[in-house]
């Protein structure tokens, strides 16, 4: 499987488009290629392997990427295109053109599909929280909106979609509650409610909490006691996901195989949002608050024309490091997401720094298995 990937794209690669690294990675593949099995085969005992679809590859202008989310994964969820923002730009005007290629998408091949996201302060339509002179609604309102909002999501896809992030990302990394305009109208209750709403509009479905920096002993704290309070109401949560924006040097693996320990007492875990960033980090931590962006710098862009074979070495011992840990925890994690499918397409290369070239995920821009990739089928036999 690699190797039909690779032999169709090398020959065209090393003809001079790439950069040397790029050129004496991918042969390093092709001479170590002797795999004939693919992620999803590799892992298929342990967790589902899921990738990240968006608008470009779901429109059809990316087909070799297509392609690969087909033959390596047998997961899928949507990077955008199932926001409120997206499927309800303006109340009661719902757009499921994309999300609805997306679900067909995954049912075609097989796949198991999640829900990203339901109920999130960012990439929400203003609307969701306004009256008309642009004042935070009441609690009746938005509750009413978020159920109008869960059911109408939920329920198209009941029975269809697996499991959805109901909540994403209500925890401020000290473990306190995010001041978003969800709690700032409805306190704590709005989790409870997105978690009551989404079941009751398919019981079925798995049902998730999500968020980034999840390694932070002190959001780890603030975590397990919101979902532990669920469980007291009586809520219906299956599980935590981690959204996994790591770097070579953060997080912590001894603190990220804690909180795998202390979310899979309470739960399933997902590893949602999978990618390694190569490139140095503005403070030094990996997270994803979207808010906090800085100015582009030389320095803080080092590998404009290619990777530097230490480096890919790092991002290679550093994947496996995560896998093992994820191995470790096998029976308690249900699927590993990575976010994006090709280092071309991941967002990384415009957060937190616009206009950097980073090298997070197993393809690289020419859509060649990187040598992670064998390294992770070898892992998983
Ligand atoms: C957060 C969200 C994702 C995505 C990333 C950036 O992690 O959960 O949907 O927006 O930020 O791509």
């Amino acid at each position: 499987m690699l190797k039909t990937i690779h032999s169709a794209i090398f020959p065209l690669l090393c003809g001079g488009i790439v950069s040397f690294y790029s050129c004496t990675t991918t042969k390093a593949v092709a001479d170590n290629d002797s795999q004939d099995i693919s992620l999803k085969e590799a892992f298929k005992d342990k967790f589902y392997m899921g990738t990240t679809l968006n608008a470009w590859q779901l429109m059809g202008r990316r087909p070799e990427e297509l392609n690969i989310a087909k033959t390596q994964f047998n997961s899928i969820v949507a990077e955008n295109i199932m926001k409120s923002g997206r499927v309800q730009p303006k109340e009661g005007e719902f757009d499921f053109t994309l999300a609805d290629k997306f679900v067909e998408f995954g049912e075609q091949n097989d796949m198991h599909i999640h829900g990203h996201t339901l109920i999130w302060h960012s990439q929400a339509p203003r609307w969701f929280f306004t009256d008309n002179a642009g004042d935070l609604v009441s609690k009746e309102v938005l509750t009413e909106r978020m159920k109008t909002h869960i059911f109408t999501v939920v329920g198209r896809y009941k029975g269809r979609v697996a499991s959805w992030d109901v909540v994403n990302e209500a925890i401020e990394d000290d473990g306190s509650y995010r001041q978003s305009n969800f709690y700032k109208i409805l306190g704590e209750d709005f989790i409870k409610l997105a978690f009551k709403f989404a079941h009751q509009a398919d019981p079925e479905a798995k049902l998730y909490y999500n968020d980034y920096s999840m390694a932070n002993p002190r959001k780890r704290n603030g975590v397990v006691k919101m979902v532990e309070e669920l469980r007291r109401e009586g809520i219906h949560i299956d599980g935590i996901g981690m959204q996994g924006h790591v770097g070579l040097n953060n997080p912590d693996l001894e603190e990220f195989d804690k909180s795998l320990e202390a979310y899979g007492k309470l739960g399933k875990i997902m590893i949602t949002e999978l990618e390694l960033s190569v490139l140095p980090s503005p403070w030094g931590d990996a997270g994803a608050e979207l808010s906090d962006t800085y100015t582009y710098d030389d320095k803080m862009n080092p590998f404009p024309n290619g990777l530097p074979d230490d480096v890919q070495q790092q991002f290679t011992h550093r994947f496996i490091d995560f896998f093992k840990l994820f191995l470790k925890h096998k029976d308690n994690i249900t699927r590993v997401n990575l976010w994006g499918i090709n280092d071309g397409n991941s967002w990384k290369n415009n957060w937190p720094v616009r206009g950097r070239t980073d090298y997070p995920l197993l393809f690289d821009r020419e859509n060649n298995a990187k040598p992670v990739v064998e390294k992770l089928i070898e892992l998983a036999k």
